[in-house]
């Protein structure tokens, strides 16, 4: 797995970097930095180059650049096509939910491509994706390492040590959502994510503070427009082969080591170290 890890590293270090070149140099030859990612964050970086000169180490590095452009990738792929996988899932066993979509959907656009102004008015739809990022988030676990001893509810943590915050246990915690925290409800979202939960703050699926997710909006109105579009032409049912054994594999937390799930906990079916 390691050896596999550092190929794919590699390669995709390679593959950037040859991106990057190619761009910079067009930038130098004239050529229009293009309105994509790759370009603003080259068009900055020159930007920064010119105001402060190379020497003072300012702007980013080809090594940054590369590595921005593999968080935006690996951050903002998988996590929406989970979250639209898990809301075709969902909406198969649910087909009432499903019902009511399709009405909402049709409602607001016809048959005709949803358009921004339009996704606005979903509030069913809204509801629905709400509830799967409760039940499925992409992310399960959110990690934080202090960079120095920090006292924390009066407990103090060393530097360095890994701070799990839970978010798939919380988002499933009766504590927060009652009784039926383990069901599907979009219905509990009908108010808005601040009435959804007992207490403020069990809803987070895009993480919080100055690291949330900065892709949220974007993978929101990215979600509504393909369950929109994928409703107003087609029906779903889940195969009869379908076996229900939800299983993370994006997020592996660091702080536990291989093979030493207790399997003790409800989820240990959703964990990349637990047997399901
Ligand atoms: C359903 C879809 C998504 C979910 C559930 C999700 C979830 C998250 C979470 C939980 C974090 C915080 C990680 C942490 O605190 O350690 C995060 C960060 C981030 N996400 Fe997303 N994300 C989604 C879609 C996207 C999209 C579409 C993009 C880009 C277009 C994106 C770009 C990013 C970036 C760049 C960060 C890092 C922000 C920072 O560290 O300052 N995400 N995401």
């Amino acid at each position: 797995m390691n050896k596999r890890r550092s190929q794919v590293y590699n390669e995709m270090k390679r593959i950037l970097k040859g991106m990057i070149e190619k761009r910079e140099k067009a930038i130098r030859m004239g050529e229009s930095s293009k309105n994509d990612l790759l370009g603003l964050l080259l068009d900055s970086n020159m930007q920064e180059g010119q105001e402060h000169g190379k020497s003072q180490d300012k702007g980013m590095s080809t090594e940054d650049v590369i590595e921005e452009c593999k968080l935006f990738y690996i951050a903002g792929q998988e996590t929406t096509s989970a979250l639209l996988t898990w809301t075709m899932i969902l909406l198969s066993m649910y087909p009432n939910w499903q019902a009511n979509a399709r009405e909402e959907v049709l409602q607001v656009f016809g048959k005709s491509t949803p358009d921004i102004e339009g996704l606005s008015h979903l509030k069913i739809v809204t509801m629905i994706l709400y509830e799967v990022l409760r039940l499925y988030p992409p992310g399960v676990f959110l990690d934080r390492k202090p960079y120095k001893a920090m006292e924390l509810g009066g407990i103090t943590y060393p530097s360095g040590v890994i701070l799990s915050l839970p978010l798939l246990f919380i988002h499933n915690d009766p504590t927060f959502w009652g009784e039926d925290a383990k069901e599907f409800n979009p219905e509990r979202f009908s108010e808005g994510i601040s009435k959804a939960s007992k207490v403020p703050g069990a809803f987070f699926p895009f993480g919080g503070g100055p690291r949330i997710c900065i892709g949220q909006n974007f993978a929101l109105m990215e979600a509504k427009i393909g369950i929109c579009m994928i409703i107003q032409h087609f029906s779903f049912v889940l195969s009869p082969s379908y076996i229900h054994a939800p299983h993370s594999v994006i997020f592996f937390n660091h702080s536990m080591e291989l093979n030493s799930c207790c399997k003790s906990c409800d989820f240990y079916s959703y964990c990349e170290i637990g047997p399901f």
